[in-house]
């Protein structure tokens, strides 16, 4: 039986393949997208996602979430997603989205399902948490959350902190507060899924399928790291744990976010080492293997029309 899965994002030039990937693969039951801001402003992002969903011919609902953090407001990257999130590449006009909003959907679809369902975030995760504020038993009825969130080291928005993090780390608390684990997909774990222009290459003569173009159109206007020798593809490794989950190797932590104002905000701490003796909420993806990572992205992404 498909894992039931509700994905949460903020397209977004990596969330465009994270949402492919789980739509072209039927080990996944893709319940709902759930949409915040991050990237770029809501109304780009809830555009987005609405115009790669349906470019996909699925017809997955599409919920308005979140504009702004529990605290402040967004910040954006437009540096590496463009003004309009997706690189400036234009797909074909999505339609709108559900009326219902992200937070209400996601607690809707915790409180009716008759299997635990899986959480992945790859956003600023402003609408998980919200769900989970207003309506905590749910939680119960949770199997996983799964987040590209967090270093446990450097950051790449701050010295301290990584970008999904630091946008709204007081939901990313409420989240590692919840009694379900948290499985981190991190900096660290990401900065070894690197698209090269080889790479791009390869995925990009897997098939013919508009899908696989646009997002290969979308990778080919990131502009590299200045971190790692590579782009780093973040969000689609959230969804890669699921399906192929012995592709990476694991390590039960504790975690923590620095909720205090100045440098540090947004910094997981991430107890790798058991210093700390807290108990284990969070399973960080340590390594990744990247050849078996690029192919199976490769496979899905050609199943695409
Ligand atoms: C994360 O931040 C966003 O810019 C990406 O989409 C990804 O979710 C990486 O730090
Ligand atoms: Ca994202």
């Amino acid at each position: 039986m498909a894992t039931p899965i509700i994905l949460d994002c903020d397209p977004g030039t990596d969330d465009a393949f994270a949402l492919f990937l789980a739509l072209a693969s039927p080990e996944l039951d893709v319940r709902a997208i759930t949409v915040a801001g991050g990237n770029v402003g809501l109304d780009r992002t809830l555009a987005n996602a609405l115009a790669l969903t349906r470019l996909t011919g699925s017809n997955v609902p599409v919920y308005r979430g979140a504009d702004r953090p529990l605290l402040g407001a967004f910040f954006n990257e437009p540096r590496v997603h463009g003004v309009d999130g997706l690189g400036g590449i234009t797909l074909p006009d999505g339609g709108q989205p559900e009326h219902e909003l992200a937070a209400d959907a996601i607690r809707r679809i915790l409180r009716t399902a008759a299997e635990p369902v899986t959480l992945v975030g790859i956003a600023p995760v402003s609408n998980l948490a919200l769900a989970l504020m207003t309506e905590p038993s749910l939680t119960s009825n949770i199997d996983q959350i799964v987040l590209m969130s967090g270093a446990w080291a450097e950051g790449n928005a701050t010295p301290a902190a990584e970008f999904n993090a630091l946008n709204d780390p007081e939901a990313l608390a409420v989240l590692l507060a919840c009694g379900r684990p948290v499985v981190f997909a991190t900096l660290e774990l990401t900065a070894q899924a690197l698209v090269t222009p080889t790479r791009l290459a390869v995925l990009r003569g897997r098939g013919t399928g508009r899908c696989l173009a646009a997002a290969c159109d979308i990778q080919a206007t990131v502009p590299l790291s200045r971190r790692v020798p590579g782009s780093p593809l973040h969000d689609p490794c959230a969804i890669a744990w699921l399906l192929r989950p012995s592709l990476f190797t694991t390590r039960a932590c504790s975690a923590k976010v620095d909720l205090a104002p100045g440098i540090g905000r947004g910094r997981t701490v991430i107890d790798r080492w058991n210093r700390t003796g807290d108990p284990l909420n969070a399973v960080v993806l340590e390594t990744l293997d990247a050849d078996g990572f690029f192919e199976l992205l490769g496979e899905r992404l050609a199943l695409l029309r």
